[in-house]
């Protein structure tokens, strides 16, 4: 059955000062989640926000909250983010070597959430080979995480279908999220490949119109689906 894309709009790229408003916005504009990126300075450079935000974003937002971990010490960190009301998490592969990536997405799932694993450009999909049988969600990064606004890495949407190769084998239906440099000239490749979920910052946020760039984004990668299936 065709499940349209879903849109999640990362708050990165968001005014921190207005964002009760600004989610507001992209949720009458169509979005699927609120995808918050964390960063602690040292996974990545960049440092953004932790629990408490996650709390707090969790009493404004209406639609779930895919909180995407750029950090060093996840095992340590979930349960607080769990705690904190995060509806999918994602954990990164380059983090939690062999049995500490399972016992990951057992604790995610523990507690009632979805789990996501992501990938670094670099990183090959093999090492989420043992474990695609119980992800909610594969998170194939199209940049180098850290910062908001790069372009997209040409070739990413090869790794999508590797996903869904991998996934099938496997006998497994899961979500494709992708995340970087994605916009109305990216986003058909990425669908085309298979994407389900959509992360855009600056796409949406910097656009003249955000409710208007949701819902282009989303009917380029529909139509990009759509093309592929018949
Ligand atoms: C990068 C983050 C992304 C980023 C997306 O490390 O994970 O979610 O904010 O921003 P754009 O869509 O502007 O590349
Ligand atoms: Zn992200």
């Amino acid at each position: 059955m065709f499940q349209p894309v879903k849109i999640a709009p990362s708050i990165l790229s968001a005014d921190f000062m207005n964002l009760q408003a600004d989610i507001e916005m992209i949720e009458e504009g169509g979005a699927g989640y609120v995808h918050v990126d964390v960063m602690d300075g040292h996974f990545v450079p960049n440092l953004t926000i932790g629990v408490p935000h996650v709390k707090q974003l969790k009493k404004i937002a209406n639609i779930p909250l895919d909180v995407h971990l750029m950090i060093s010490n996840p095992l340590e960190q979930l349960p607080w983010f769990l705690d904190a009301g995060a509806d999918m998490v994602t954990v990164h592969a380059e983090t939690l070597e062999g049995q500490w990536l399972d016992r990951a997405i057992d604790m995610i799932h523990d507690a009632g959430a979805q789990a996501c694993v992501a990938l670094k450009p670099n990183t090959p999909v093999d090492v989420i080979a043992s474990v695609i049988g119980k992800l909610d969600m594969v998170l194939v990064m199209s940049v180098e995480p850290g910062f908001s606004g790069q372009g997209y890495i040409e070739g990413s949407e090869d790794k999508v279908a590797q996903v869904v190769a991998m996934a099938r084998e496997a006998g497994h239906d899961l979500l494709i999220e992708v995340d970087g440099g994605i916009g109305v000239k990216t986003v058909e490749r990425v669908c085309a490949a298979g994407a389900d979920v959509i992360v855009c910052g600056n796409a949406v946020y910097a656009a003249d119109d955000p409710k208007a760039a949701i819902a282009q984004i989303a009917q380029l990668g529909n139509d990009a689906r759509l093309a592929v299936l018949d």
